[in-house]
């Protein structure tokens, strides 16, 4: 870098503190277009998310614009000039040998000349992160240049991906897992999918994804047992026994001596030399009913006195059987093929992406699942990654990533309520899951929502818009402290626009995500095609009936299908309107996809 060094003056500083600088923008660039030209790329001096070095006898400084501003002062005669002022954050030092360290040792002084600079030198801070070839999208301030992240940083430690509704967190999630499968390919990823956006079926049933066929897993949450006998004590006294209740204390006791015998049981059956209360083994359900309701009705002396516990598990027994009667629960109480200890490899072969189809990514579809058992099924699916990896003699080859989507939903910030298993799940592999390979990148448009021991571990952030002050204001907390005033910028970005902070960016960078290909199905409900062109009556009985039997119906093709007709032109159209009328589109080259369904109408 030394050599490259651009000579390009904007400005001068006027202030230095330890957090950030701000600089006067020399004369010759206050004009209406101070345009100036480095390496043959025009630029605005002294633009919103540009780079700059300060240099000053050997330090040599990098620093961000984050804001500029223009002050009036008037001459003697009432003549009125305007000053122009940048605020810049330091983000590292260039060393004389051209090496770029982050953060910054040697702060200049007020006076100091302020440089922009140009694609060289950020060619060759950025070039040890091009190396792992991981291309993320474009600066916004060089849009020749593309980013490419530290795949080291971003996964081995966590990563957080926040934006408000609609800023673009699904289609970045999307983009970044197909680039992280072009330049991994033996990734492991699973994802908690809220919303079926990632994989989906289309109307003949078939599996569509985001993601290539030969690389994905679908799964569907409501059909994957979890199996109850994998659930630790704790869990299945959080599932069966209200903690509120009087006898709790007597309703555990008695819980973990059950459980004791009966796993002792089973493991004497499958050979096991040593069995735990933990011990991820077979016990029937059934049985610890009985036990507990035997006790419960115990009488003595041909029925003149009652047993020491008769009586005391009336309300465990009718929150069991509540359970049990829920459908809801019955991926976990009511496996039909995971019913003996031998089916758990199974399960985690399938799971992990090892089973008969090898997948480098498994989409757990959550979309059916109803919003109260969420947690619990989310919960599951973190601790078999956990406990996956931790037994795993393989772990430091083989690590895993989870990624939450709308983690606020089920890993929240509040204590107690029905998330406080999932949440301590989370958190255990949070704190933990580093060491044993397994990671976890949280999606989220309410950081604030979302537990703060989570969000503590992020290493990464990508921050996309977010107009809320107070998320605003959570993110900047969130963030390293010299890079926190940055958040300033998360309002102006655009859609799919993201501030890239922490150690997997060599910079805090702004960028373009790179549109995913296939895009998600995540796109925005067109309200314009639908309130035109929609149907004119809906089949509300189904309606009635799909909410009464809990069933989400795969929706086959998003309320708007784009059709490509000639590159550049897109036409919507409702698929309801192709489907319910006939209709000639004049001067439209339908794509074979759409033939049936207009043959259909
Ligand atoms: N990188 C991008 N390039 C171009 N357009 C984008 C990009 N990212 C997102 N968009 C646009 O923004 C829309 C919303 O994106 P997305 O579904 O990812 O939002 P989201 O943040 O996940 O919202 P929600 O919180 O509601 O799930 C997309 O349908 C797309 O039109
Ligand atoms: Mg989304």
């Amino acid at each position: 870098m030394a050599g490259q060094q651009s000579s390009i003056l904007i400005g001068y500083l006027t202030e230095v503190r330890g957090d950030g600088m701000e600089a006067r923008i020399a004369e010759e660039h206050l004009g209406d277009l101070p345009l100036i030209n480095i390496d043959g790329e025009d630029m605005l001096a002294g633009q919103i998310g540009s780079y700059t070095v300060i240099r000053q006898n050997h330090i040599s400084v990098l620093a961000l614009i984050f804001k500029t501003w223009g002050e009036d002062r008037f001459d003697a005669e009432g003549q009125r000039y305007t000053d122009r002022f940048i605020a810049l954050i330091p983000v590292g030092e260039i060393q004389e040998s051209g090496a770029f360290l982050r953060g910054v040792r040697h702060y200049p002084t007020p006076g100091a000349k302020v440089y922009a600079v140009g694609l060289e030198e950020i060619n060759a801070i950025f070039s040890k992160f091009r190396e792992y070839n991981f291309f993320i999208g474009q600066l916004a301030s060089h849009k020749d240049y593309h980013l490419s992240l530290d795949l080291r940083a971003l996964f081995g430690r966590y990563f957080a991906i926040v934006g408000q509704s609609g800023a673009g967190k699904s289609w970045t999630v999307t983009s970044l897992i197909q680039n992280t499968i072009k330049a991994m390919p033996k990734a492991h990823i699973i994802m908690l999918d809220l919303h079926g956006e990632y994989c989906w079926k289309d109307k003949l049933g078939n599996i569509q994804s985001a993601f290539p066929d030969d690389m994905v897993q679908y799964v569907d949450a409501m059909e994957m047992e979890m199996p109850y006998w994998m659930m630790t004590y704790a869990e299945l006294v959080g599932l069966f026994i209200d903690r509120e209740d009087k006898g709790a204390t007597l309703q555990m006791s008695f819980m973990r001596e059950v459980l004791q015998q009966l796993k002792r049981k089973e493991a004497k059956q499958i050979g096991l030399a040593s069995v735990s209360i933990d011990t991820p083994i077979y016990f029937p359900l059934a049985e610890m009913y009985m036990q507990f309701k035997n006790a419960n009705e115990e009488r003595k002396d041909f029925g003149k006195s009652v047993g020491a516990l008769f009586g005391q598990f009336d309300e465990f027994l009718i929150r069991m059987q509540s359970r049990f009667n829920d459908v809801r629960y019955d991926f976990l109480l009511k496996p039909k093929h995971r019913n003996h200890s031998a089916s758990m490899a199974d399960l985690l072969r399938q799971f992990i992406g090892l089973g008969e189809k090898k997948a480098n990514i498994t989409v757990i579809d959550l979309s059916s699942v109803p919003t109260d058992v969420r947690p619990a099924v989310s919960a599951q699916v973190g601790r078999l990654a956990y406990e996956f990896n931790y037994w795993n003699p393989s772990r430091r080859d083989f690590p895993i990533t989870l990624i939450c989507e709308e983690a606020h939903a089920y890993i929240p910030r509040e204590k107690g309520g029905q998330f406080e298993g999932t949440k301590k799940m989370m958190e255990r592999i949070a704190k933990e899951g580093r060491k044993y390979g397994v990671s976890i990148g949280v999606v989220s448009q309410r950081p604030m929502e979302l537990s703060e021991t989570m969000l503590a571990q992020c290493g990464s952030f990508i921050c996309l818009r977010t107009s809320n002050p107070d998320d605003q204001a959570y993110i900047k907390g969130l963030v390293p402290e010299a890079e926190g005033d940055l958040t300033d910028i998360l309002s102006s970005l655009g859609r799919g626009e993201a501030l890239v902070l922490g150690e997997a960016a060599p910079l805090p960078t702004r960028v373009q995500i790179y549109r995913p290909n296939p895009e998600p199905k995540s796109n925005d409900v067109d309200y314009y095609g639908g309130w035109r062109l929609g149907p004119d009556d809906l089949n509300v009985e189904e309606i009635v009936n799909l909410w009464r039997t809990q069933t989400r119906k795969l929706i086959s093709i998003s309320s708007s299908i784009i059709i490509n007709c000639t590159g550049s032109l897109v036409v919507t159209i409702s698929a309801n309107f192709l489907i319910n009328r006939a209709v000639t589109i004049n001067n439209a080259k339908l794509p074979q996809c759409c033939l049936p369904l207009m043959c259909a109408s």
